[in-house]
């Protein structure tokens, strides 16, 4: 039995409706867990919202709300989302729940034990949209001089007493644990940040905060509520029943992939690890960032430019599979790249409907019509053999191969690679033809096909699981002889909405 498979995404700050990019690295984590389990694996799968700290009691207060109040309507947003892209977390987990508490009070203690925690005060700048500290070193200059973080975040100077973490004191356990473990952070453009950052040298790190009290209260110091991102963090190991142990800490910690994106990079690469180090709890298999969705001609997403595509939208009017697959297909996993409608529309009808679809349907059309729905035995000619060898090749070693590293894109690439070659095999084999001069012939051809297409539409299945459960249905009510029902066509062709005037 191959290892179990806790794999987490990064929480959300529930301060807005989630975007594009939100449902991105939902479906990504979704298409890895589905995939996982499809291998055999035993896979725990989380994900939530982060609803703590400054930047959720700012939203809470411009809205004129509680800041619990206000997280609680949008996470539930959160959960609506995972649920109507048909993602199959196990544990949406709020760090406003109980058992976050407690695994936060835990790990605070923990460290304290160690005694990497010292009393001071922390006189630095401070981004409330990225919930994090930075170094004068580190601002680049905005387009009217003022200071911004290197995300281009306004940053505010900020003094306050506060407890700091000795993180200085992990730089060459991390780079150590790095050198030692090639795959912990990838992509490896990102772990060559992640070194060039420690080998400039650490500062240690402010983890509590006194200005606001939105936050998990310091056990023992009045006033103090922990930094929002070591309680963020701790998020993973709540999950799998930190401090208390038990089957699944045993069975899933350490965490086989933390899925985050590339902005987050610093805080899942050197701060969780040292955390964790410090408080003597195993650090995760790996940390994988993908990349930014951008929008149309690559420009960078934002309400002032309009051109934020809406998740919601894009699933209401494609439908769920065409947005999971265009997602997973359009852009090269870890890499940025930009999406948009029209480019769904044009890669789902070209890939989805018109080539793997209309291939199903197609011959279980036929196979309905001409062979009184029975699925006939696939032929031994060597043509058929070569498309079966071909097909078994791309959808049980290639697409699997890449998938397993992420590489969603080249994966489908494989497989639609394969779907072309059936489609090239019907063209030439014209089984419509052979109804009339051979039928045995037409008969070993479509059962050929259809022999190609179940492979075909189960390394499809974590990618678009409802069309490619649906051409599996037919196939499987052809079981035992039986007449297939009449197919329907499971990847329908899509259509662009008319023009608004
Ligand atoms: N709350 C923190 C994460 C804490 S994890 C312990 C956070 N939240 S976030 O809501 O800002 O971002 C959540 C995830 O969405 C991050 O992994 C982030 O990289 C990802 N994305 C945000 N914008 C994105 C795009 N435009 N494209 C792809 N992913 C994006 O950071």
């Amino acid at each position: 039995m191959s290892k179990p498979y806790y794999l987490t995404t990064a929480i959300s700050y529930p301060n807005g409706a989630p975007h594009i990019g939100h449902a991105y690295e939902a479906i990504a984590a979704d298409v890895m867990a589905r995939f996982q389990r499809a291998q055999g694996r035993d896979v725990y799968f989380q994900t939530g919202t982060d609803e703590h700290g400054l930047k959720m009691a700012q939203a809470a207060r411009d809205q004129g709300m509680a800041p619990g109040e206000l997280a609680a309507k949008m996470s539930q947003l959160f959960i609506d989302m995972c649920d109507a892209l048909d993602v199959t977390y196990d544990r949406f987990i709020r760090t406003t729940d109980e058992d976050h508490h407690k695994a936060c009070q835990a790990i605070w203690t923990a460290i304290e034990e160690k005694g990497d925690f010292y009393l001071g005060r922390y006189e630095g700048w401070y981004s409330v949209r990225d919930e994090a500290f930075y170094d004068e070193k580190e601002l680049k200059e905005g387009e009217g001089g003022e200071k911004l973080s290197p995300e281009g975040t306004p940053v505010e100077w900020t003094v306050e007493e506060s407890w700091f973490f000795k993180l200085s004191a992990y730089q060459q356990p991390l780079l150590d644990h790095i050198a030692a473990n090639p795959d912990f952070i990838q992509p490896t453009s990102r772990r060559n940040e992640v070194v060039s950052f420690l080998e400039s040298g650490l500062r240690d790190l402010s983890v509590s905060r006194t200005s606001f009290d939105w936050g998990v209260p310091l056990p023992g110091s009045e006033g103090h509520v922990m930094y929002v991102w070591l309680d963020a963090l701790t998020n993973y190991i709540t999950g799998v029943g930190y401090p208390d142990g038990g089957d699944k800490w045993d069975k899933y910690w350490p965490a086989a992939c933390h899925l985050i994106g590339k902005d987050i990079v610093r805080f899942h690469c050197i701060y969780w690890p040292a955390f964790l180090m410090s408080a003597d709890i195993a650090l995760p298999e790996q940390v994988y960032a993908h990349g930014h969705l951008l929008g149309e001609g690559g420009i960078k997403m934002s309400k002032s430019l309009g051109n934020v595509v809406d998740p919601k939208q894009m699933w209401e009017r494609y439908g769920v599979d065409a947005l999971r697959y265009f997602l997973m297909r359009e852009v090269t996993f870890g890499q940025d790249g930009a999406v948009g409608e029209e480019a769904l529309v044009t890669r789902v009808n070209a890939e989805l409907a018109n080539s793997f679809g209309n291939l199903a349907q197609r011959t279980l059309s036929m196979i309905h019509k001409n062979c009184d729905g029975v699925i006939p035995a696939a032929g031994n000619a060597s043509e058929d053999k070569a498309l079966l060898d071909d097909v078994m090749a791309a959808a049980t070693q290639k697409l699997p191969e890449a998938f397993d590293r992420w590489a969603f894109s080249a994966g489908l690439e494989a497989w639609l690679a394969a779907v072309y070659a059936c489609n090239a095999y019907v063209d030439t084999m014209a089984p419509w033809a052979l109804k009339k001069t051979d039928p045995d012939r037409m008969a070993e051809v479509l059962g050929t096909l259809a022999a190609a297409i179940q492979p075909l539409a189960l390394a499809l299945l974590p990618v678009a699981p409802t069309g490619a459960q649906a051409i599996l249905d037919q196939l499987k009510s052809g079981e035992g002889g039986q007449p297939i029902d009449k197919p329907t066509p499971a990847f329908p062709r899509l259509e662009l909405p008319e023009q608004e005037a």
